[in-house]
């Protein structure tokens, strides 16, 4: 009846700061995928199967606040939809889940997608994704956006969150352009294994920068400069130029206390087998890190990486 698929992501650069209003740049990663199926249900309600975190539920029994209810709920009710129709909602993911790689926001996408073409009323993927952000919303506190924007897109996106104006007179937009790669490059993907605890670093970083506004502020404007400097290296193609802006970005990740061991350790694993940079990727302290790479030496760093205890890797091009 329809289908969607959308890929992961990785943020190349601006993770934390972007949600200070700085600028950041993310990438869509099509080796992993999230689809989801709607077809006719023979039988009354809304039913949803989701195998890979073993779910199997008709809507009504899930919490209201439980994503996958909050993503139908929300297209049902932007479409003015009150009787729902029957149906089958069937949800498959490669996307690891709570790794930075925006399993969430693909998940919840690909559903919306596919269930506006289901009932013939195709969203525009400016709704898509705002839908997505609000469903983003309930588990993530304060998320800047960026995962459901690229993945909505599916293509590298520059992203500023407008910060609310003051007063509270609201006002809250967000800047989003997708731009020219103009030369691909290859960025290898190492993942630690570790589940990436995004909403407590953010919430942490929030402490922190309300203890010492200054130095936080001043790390955020560091980072900006750096997404800044990265998007012109891109557009120009000069590509090579990111790794060295991929190591400062870490340096700076590593002074907010949002990388850890492990991170630390498969971005050095990255460098010493020949990678031109490396960082993390995403909330840290776990979840995943990423490497620009020669594209003939990027099995080579995907090997180091898994002998530094990488428990998956991923060779992507960004183009
Ligand atoms: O862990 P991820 O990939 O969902 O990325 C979080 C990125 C942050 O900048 C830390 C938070 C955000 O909402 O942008």
């Amino acid at each position: 009846m329809a289908a969607a698929t959308t890929p992961g992501k990785i943020i190349l650069f601006g993770e934390h700061a972007v949600v200070y209003g700085q600028p950041a740049l993310a990438a869509p990663v099509s080796q992993v995928q999230a689809r989801v199926d709607v077809t006719d249900a023979s039988r009354s309600g809304v039913w949803i199967d989701a195998p890979d975190v073993n779910l199997s539920s008709e809507l009504s029994r899930l919490a209201p606040d439980h994503p996958l209810a909050a993503a139908i709920k929300g297209v049902f009710s932007a479409l003015n939809i009150s009787r729902y129709p029957n149906l089958h909602i069937q949800i498959e993911s490669t996307i690891p889940v709570a790794s930075g790689l925006g399993s969430g926001a693909a998940v919840s996408v690909a559903l919306i997608r596919a269930l506006s073409l289901a009932v013939h009323r195709p969203l525009p993927d400016e709704q898509v994704s705002a839908l997505a952000y609000d469903v983003e919303k309930i588990h993530h506190g304060t998320p800047s956006g960026i995962d459901n924007t690229v993945i909505t897109y599916a293509k590298p996106v520059y992203f500023v969150k407008d910060l609310p104006a003051p007063q509270g007179r609201g006002g809250e937009g967000k800047t989003i352009e997708t731009f020219r790669v103009a030369k691909p490059f290859t960025i290898v993907i190492g993942d630690t294994g570790l589940p990436a605890p995004t909403k407590e670093a953010v919430a942490d970083v929030r402490k922190l920068r309300q203890a010492n506004p200054e130095r936080y502020e001043r790390l955020f404007a560091a980072i900006g400069s750096i997404a800044r400097a990265a998007r012109q290296a891109i557009e120009t193609g000069h590509p090579e130029r990111l790794g060295p802006l991929m190591d400062e970005n870490h340096a700076l990740l590593q002074e907010m206390t949002v990388s850890c061991p492990e991170l630390d350790r498969l971005t050095e694993a990255a460098r010493s087998s020949g990678a031109l940079g490396a960082k993390l990727s995403g909330g840290g302290r776990g979840g995943n890190m990423i490497a620009l790479s020669e594209k003939e030496n990027a099995l080579a760093v995907a090997n180091a990486l898994s002998n530094a205890g990488a428990k998956r890797t991923i060779i992507t091009t960004v183009h």
